[in-house]
């Protein structure tokens, strides 16, 4: 059964400028997404804008906007194929476990916009 569907689009250009500052990295993303998304010499801010719109994306699907749990406990990466996929950690793994909900994400970026799209079932 469909618990919610949630989409959020956000400015590549906004998330960039964020980027800039590493508290807001820290902040929003767990240490999977960094280790994936972040090193050194790059930053892939495509793939940051789309996971910073699932995040979004996600809370519109649970309802409840972001509250009771952080934006860095919703990690999505990215499977062998490339597919995106949630790990939950801390509140919003609880929420998610305590629920039985299974949440899947699709992405997109072109241009200065990345979009995101979450459908949550219950099992
Ligand atoms: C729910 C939330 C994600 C909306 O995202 P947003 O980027 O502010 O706004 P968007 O334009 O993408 O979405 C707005 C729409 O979300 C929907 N929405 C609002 N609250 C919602 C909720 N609790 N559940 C589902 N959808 C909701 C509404 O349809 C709204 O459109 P409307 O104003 O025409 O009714 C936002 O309220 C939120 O919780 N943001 C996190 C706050 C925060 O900490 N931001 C700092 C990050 S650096």
């Amino acid at each position: 059964m469909v618990y919610g569907i949630g989409v959020d689009i956000v400015s590549i250009d906004r998330i960039a400028k964020s980027l800039e500052k590493e508290s807001f990295i820290k902040r929003i993303y767990g240490a999977d997404e960094i280790a994936l998304f972040v090193s050194e010499n790059k930053i892939k801010t495509n793939s940051l804008a789309a996971n910073f719109a699932a995040k979004e994306a996600f809370s519109k699907a649970l309802g409840t906007g972001v509250r009771g749990f952080d934006f860095d406990e919703v990690q999505i990466l990215r499977d062998s194929l490339g597919a995106p996929y949630f790990k939950f950690g801390g509140r919003a793994q609880q929420i998610v476990e305590s629920k039985k909900l299974e949440c899947k994400v699709s992405l997109s970026h072109e241009k200065d916009k990345a979009v995101a799209f979450v459908v949550i079932e219950v099992k």
